[in-house]
């Protein structure tokens, strides 16, 4: 392998950086910067010789590719996104098998981009090195920690690059500034040659715009012998992960929902993500404060998200905190302040947490299932926004990294357009080792995904009604489980929410008033069961109802009649001919 020959002194190539990179910028229409301060140095590094025919060539041919500079190339200094670190430290001797393996597989690597100071957050903000613009959104961060990264694939720069994720380094990134993001299985890619940084969540993932290319990558690192593409069978889209998005649900799921259906013929399946994972994850504890409160029934996405931003802190002190000791006054006060000792005491069990994530995510995915969840909260926070260093944002943004950083499934993020000028996107999951699949899925979608969104984008009128119809479902779902567990009266205010949102559901009115036959109340129960009548007069359930409200109430006749119906409907009904005996022997 090729290397852009003598060793190169950062704080010049820090210097010289923007002069290389005007090459490259060539097809950017005047950018504030050329590079938009993607890099921070280029170099070169050449693939081999073709082989000879009939050998194939190599299967990178002809792409050009930047690293997150956090990867060792022989003869540079890595700078882990810190000045300071740059300077106390040696030229790297050994360049990061991963890059070796994708120049050896034919791609070019031109150079090394920014990432946030240590790697540490995923803002993409970095107090030292200059923060890199997003191209999709100059006024907003562009996520980190592989924020250059991100950039110089979304701003056309290099067709692919790689980031590093722990907590949601790639994905966030890959969120904001609207590109395809992909963090594969922990452990799958070798971390060599890369400065750790939490290495129990530590991987090594890439971005791209072109699906093929983010598959072809994959294909390289993974080692992956040729086989067929299997089709998924299963989508789980976890309406709780969306509930927490600041984007209208409907905007993300309907495009997931219709792609799958006219790729597939098959229907999406809903689920409740926090609810599985509870009963799966005994381990599973509420971890604010670094401590392991007693109440196990918080939000369980939430002590997820928890247990690994305790894990990442954690490893990231025992990886760093010698260094960052030694250098003090040079580290961002934020990531200083952000290291206490909380949470040394539960760490044990967030280790369970993690092993019991993964199989609790394989138990539901199977080699065939892909769930659904939004990548980010929302668009990306303004620049220097407070909401940035506000906790909220963290833990939130985490609930949503926390599921693929704790199991260990891959996970990738696909770009679906803009929301108020902002790039958006929703991510899928495959169980750990599913990395195959889920880059051929989103190969196999991601056209269709993409039409979507433009049909989306253009029927702006009739969505609104399709997202209260779509989050009419959603109330309707929390009601039944409501009701499941018993709960008649929160079952009650869910389905009003849900008629509330579309009126024109039978199934609604009558399931609301099943629950207002366990609280007796007939009236309203009778009310609603005519309503559902209404509207569709062939549903058996809401005569069956209507008649046991009507028993209740004294009106006999008219309870049989409506039993009587039901039996018309549903001849063999044995829970209508049971009634009308029972009210005949009363009143024959
Ligand atoms: C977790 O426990 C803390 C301290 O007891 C409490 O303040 C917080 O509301 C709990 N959070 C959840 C999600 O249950
Ligand atoms: C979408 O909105 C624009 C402007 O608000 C309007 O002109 C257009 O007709 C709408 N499109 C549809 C399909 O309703
Ligand atoms: C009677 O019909 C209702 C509504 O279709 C159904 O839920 C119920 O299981 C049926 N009962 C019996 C005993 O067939």
């Amino acid at each position: 392998m090729a290397s852009s020959g003598a060793a190169t002194n950062i704080f010049v190539l820090l210097g010289l950086g923007i002069a290389g990179v005007l090459l490259a910028a060539r097809r950017l229409r005047r950018p504030a910067r050329p590079d938009h301060g993607a890099f921070i140095a280029r170099l070169e590094l050449l693939p081999p010789p073709q082989p000879p025919p009939p050998q194939a060539p190599h299967p990178l041919t002809g792409l050009c590719f930047a690293i997150a500079d956090a990867l060792h190339v022989r003869g540079y200094i890595t700078s882990f996104g810190s000045l300071e670190w740059a300077r106390t430290h040696e030229e790297a001797t050994q360049t990061s098998p991963v890059v070796s393996a994708l120049v050896d597989g034919g791609a070019t690597c031109v150079g090394k981009t920014v990432i946030d100071e240590m790697a540490y957050s995923i803002h993409g903000d970095n107090k030292h090195l200059n923060t890199p613009t997003n191209p999709a959104a100059p006024d907003r961060v562009p996520g980190g920690c592989s924020s250059g990264s991100a950039v110089a694939v979304a701003g056309g720069m290099v067709d692919f690059a790689l980031g590093i994720d722990s907590i949601g380094g790639v994905r966030i990134p890959g969120a904001y500034c609207g590109v395809l993001a992909f963090r594969p299985s922990h452990a799958v890619v070798s971390n060599g040659g890369v400065i750790p940084v939490a290495p129990s969540l530590d991987t090594i993932g890439w971005f791209a715009r072109d699906p093929s290319v983010l598959r072809r990558v994959g294909h390289l690192l993974l080692r992956l012998p040729y086989a067929d593409i299997r089709p998924p069978r299963h989508f789980y889209i976890a309406d709780d992960c969306f509930e927490l998005s600041k984007i209208p649900a409907r905007k993300l799921t309907q495009v997931v929902t219709k792609s799958v259906e006219k790729l597939f013929g098959r229907q999406v399946t809903r689920v409740n993500l926090g609810n599985y994972l509870a009963s799966r994850i005994s381990t599973l504890k509420n971890y604010s404060n670094g401590q392991e409160n007693a109440d196990t029934k918080g939000p369980s996405l939430l002590a997820l998200s928890n247990a690994m931003r305790l894990l990442h802190k954690r490893e990231f002190k025992d990886q760093h905190m010698e260094w960052i000791n030694s250098v003090k006054a040079s580290v961002d006060a934020r990531i200083v302040s952000s290291l206490s000792n909380d949470g040394d005491s539960v760490i044990d069990s967030c280790q369970h947490v993690r092993n019991e994530a993964r199989l609790a995510l394989s138990a539901l995915l199977k080699d065939d299932g892909i769930l659904v969840i939004p990548t980010a909260l929302g668009s990306p926070p303004k620049l220097n926004a407070k909401e940035l260093s506000s906790e909220n944002y963290n833990s939130q943004t985490s609930c949503l990294s926390s599921i693929a950083s704790m199991s260990g499934c891959c996970q990738v993020s696909i770009p679906l357009g803009t929301h108020d000028k902002c790039p958006i996107s929703v991510s899928f999951i495959a169980r750990h080792g599913g990395d195959r699949f889920l880059l051929d899925t989103t190969q196999t979608m991601y056209a269709i995904i993409q039409e979507q969104v433009e049909i989306l984008a253009k029927s702006n009128v009739s969505s609104k009604q399709a997202m209260n119809e779509e989050a009419a479902e959603v109330a309707k779902e929390k009601g039944n489980s409501a009701f499941k567990e018993k709960q008649w009266q929160k079952a009650v205010t869910f389905y009003t929410e849900a008629i509330k949102l579309n009126g024109k559901v039978a199934t609604y009115y009558s399931n609301r008033a099943a629950a207002f036959l366990e609280l007796t109340s007939y009236r309203q129960a009778e009310a609603d069961c005519t309503s559902a009548i209404d509207l569709d007069p062939k549903i058996v359930k809401a005569y069956l109802r209507r008649g046991t409200a009507r028993e209740m109430l004294g009106y006999y006749k008219e309870a049989v009649e409506d039993f009587n119906h039901a039996l018309v409907l549903e001849p063999m009904n044995k829970t209508a001919s049971v009634a009308i005996n029972r009210l005949k022997k009363l009143f024959p």
